[in-house]
């Protein structure tokens, strides 16, 4: 898929109108075994590969208003004895069954996408469509879609049908939020060395409230503790270490006016403040101990974190960090997006000193990059690999994913497997070789868009060799829409 060279100018390794067509909808849901298939899957690779995003883009006759907006939709990549098995389904959510029924936009969205007939047809609506885009994982014998700002939904593993809302056997109440972005916790301090899943909800305001869960493998409660905190906040992800939970609550501001008047979504009224500090809050995972932290840093904005780590009395965290976040605007279209106007994700290190209260900040990596991932065996730990979605060329500014870099903490030594012109990747996902104690022996697995063909392909790439030739490259009859998250299972439902 790198054979076509669609060069549109000097350092643009694509082609944008190629890159907008991966925001086409996919209306179509699928099951078939992949058969166009280059290289070889590894017999090894057993398991279910989960990915959601939205996967309808416009609705009727009306485009949503930003990607975050579109329904979502949950692919299932089924590996077992080196055959592949595709599946995708939408999630049933009230309101697509509702909106697809009259074929037209009946919800406000929280990024801007209102209802047809202006700001008088959505004015004090306050029903938002929980549209279940967002995150999936695999816990409890529970498949879950995530969506940070309401309850998730359980689906089938084995079919993908949508069984409904789920509470969690009492956790959670109707339309309670729950984020979007799970942490697996691979051995935890406080359950002797069991696995347990952590996750938060944020019941911002002025003051904002953050709760934490954590879950055993079989999805009953463990440790539940709220903890409230000054100002708004808009946090998407956070990171645990074995004794801490860590958000960053960046610096913006949330004018809730336009919202109610139903002249913009809820998301359109966050203001990114670049004067005020980033305020990074240190919550102990122990419920008993309620002594919080928090720490001051340079203004910034984080969606996602990398990893964390304890090392003595410090606390290192890697972060991908915009300078600024523009605000989503009424107007835009986020299909016509300058991104040389926008300022870069870029990772970042954060270092907490608990003696001090004091935080040091270095950069890692300055090329254009989001959704790090790493072996899950190092969840919190101290970990020298980081797979992440990067630009194809290092410019320094923002720019399409295109390639996947590999970052060797320990040496600084980087390598690249570029899709470009032509492909886009996805979230890298890492699944650990059985077997093996190297921290880099497995698969990445990544979806791409391939805008010259208009249909998507789940490459397999070697996590030691990474610059190397893919393991596989896996052809979909069809393009998948550009994604947000997924997560690796090791069971096979088929
Ligand atoms: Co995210």
């Amino acid at each position: 898929m790198t054979n076509t060279i669609t060069q549109t100018a000097e350092n643009q390794p694509y082609n944008i109108a190629e890159w907008r067509r991966g925001y086409d909808s996919q209306p179509n849901e699928y099951e078939y075994e992949i058969t166009e298939i280059e290289g070889e899957i590894p017999a090894e690779l057993s398991g279910t590969l989960f990915r959601n995003g939205p996967g309808l883009l416009d609705i009727g006759d009306s485009a949503i208003h930003h990607p975050f907006d579109g329904d979502g939709m949950i692919s299932a990549f089924s590996f077992k004895d080196g055959r592949v098995h595709y599946r995708n389904r939408f999630v049933q959510t009230e309101a697509y069954a509702k909106e697809q029924e009259a074929g037209k936009i009946l919800y406000r969205g929280v990024f801007g996408t209102s209802k047809p007939g202006g700001w008088l047809n959505n004015i004090f609506d306050l029903k938002l469509k929980n549209i279940a885009n967002t995150g999936v994982i695999y816990w409890g014998d529970k498949l879950l879609a995530l969506w940070e700002a309401a309850e998730p939904h359980r689906l089938d593993p084995k079919t993908l049908e949508t069984i409904g809302t789920e509470y969690l056997d009492g956790v959670l109440e109707p339309g309670d939020a729950f984020a979007a972005h799970p942490w697996i916790d691979p051995s935890c301090q406080f359950d002797d060395g069991a696995p347990c899943l952590v996750n938060f909800r944020v019941d911002p305001g002025l003051s904002s409230k953050i709760t934490l869960f954590e879950f055993a493998p079989d999805g009953k409660l463990l440790r539940r503790h709220s903890h409230s905190v000054p100002g708004f906040s808009f946090i998407h992800d956070f990171i645990i270490t074995p004794n801490y939970a860590i958000f960053f609550q960046n610096p913006v501001n949330f004018n809730p006016l336009p919202f109610l008047l139903g002249m913009r979504g809820a998301g359109e009224c966050v203001q990114f403040q670049p004067d005020q500090p980033t305020n990074v809050i240190l919550i102990p995972r122990d419920p008993n101990n309620r002594e919080i932290k928090t720490f001051s840093v340079e203004s910034g904005f984080v969606f996602h974190h990398a990893n964390a780590f304890e090392q003595g009395n410090r606390v290192c965290v890697d972060s991908i960090t915009y300078q600024s976040l523009p605000q989503v605007q009424p107007d835009s279209n986020y299909k016509e997006v300058d991104f040389d106007s926008l300022d870069p994700g870029q990772l970042w290190r954060f270092t907490l000193n608990l003696d001090d209260d004091t935080v040091d900040r270095q950069m890692l990596e300055s090329r254009c990059c989001e959704f790090p991932t790493h072996n899950p065996d190092q969840v919190g730990r101290d970990y020298r690999y980081l797979y992440i979605g990067a630009a194809a060329n290092n410019t320094g500014r923002n720019a399409p994913l295109q390639a996947i870099l590999k970052l060797d903490l320990h040496t600084g030594e980087r390598q690249l497997h570029s899709f470009a012109p032509s492909g886009f990747v996805s979230e890298p996902i890492f699944v650990p070789k059985p077997n093996s104690d190297r921290e880099d022996a497995g698969w990445v697995l990544t979806l791409v868009y391939d805008g010259s063909k208009h249909r998507s392909t789940l490459a397999i790439l070697d996590g030691e060799n990474l610059a190397g030739e893919a393991i596989a490259l896996l052809h979909l009859k069809h393009h998948v829409p550009y994604g947000l998250h997924g997560s690796w299972c090791e069971e096979v439902f088929v």
